[in-house]
């Protein structure tokens, strides 16, 4: 009996701590981060940027406005490269304010040394990927600022 009531609390025990670990880095799979970022972990409830706080101009191929949100993970790295587990969300919007895709760059240990380590994924706003993993556009366009780990709107120094 004492064994049988160990091994339950045991796999308890296990099965609590794979739901805290999921719960806090969801797998590099399009479908999953979209449920992270919108049912277990709402990104709206993230922070910004010290230095890129709300709605802000941006260029292309982004569009002339976005918002971009951050997790724990990247807000507490004060240097680059981030902590793995970083997840930033980029809203991006028409001029007319209009929500037109919803960006994201999410770093996973050893998804893509080469490249910082970043999975890409870009959706539309009701969370359909049209592009992800590791697009050339993506990764050539922030590999300009790979010193910076491939993020351009805000400045670790
Ligand atoms: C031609 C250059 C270019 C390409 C291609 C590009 N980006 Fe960006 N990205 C930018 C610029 C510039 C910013 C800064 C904000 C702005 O101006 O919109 C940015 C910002 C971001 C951010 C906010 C975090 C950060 O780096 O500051 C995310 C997330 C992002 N891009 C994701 C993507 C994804 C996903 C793709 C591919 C589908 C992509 N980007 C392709 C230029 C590019």
């Amino acid at each position: 009996m004492k064994k049988f009531v160990i091994s339950i609390s045991v796999i308890s025990i296990c099965v609590i701590v794979a739901a805290i670990a999921f719960a806090e880095s969801p797998s590099h799979d399009p479908d999953a981060i979209w449920k992270y970022i919108t049912k277990e972990s709402p990104y709206t409830k993230w922070s910004f940027w010290p230095d890129h706080q709300g709605m802000q101009p941006g260029r292309a191929p982004h569009g002339p406005l976005h918002k971009v949100f951050v997790n724990d993970r990247g807000i507490n790295s004060t240097k680059p490269p981030v902590q793995y587990g970083t997840i930033a969300v980029k809203e991006n919007y028409s001029k007319s304010k209009e929500l037109k895709a919803i960006t994201v760059m999410y770093k996973v240990n050893g998804y893509n040394p080469d490249a910082g380590d970043w999975f890409w994924v870009k959706y539309s706003p009701d969370g359909k990927a049209d592009k992800f993993g590791k697009p050339g556009g993506c990764v050539g366009c922030h590999g300009t600022r790979a010193k910076n780990d491939f993020i351009l709107v805000h400045e670790f120094n």
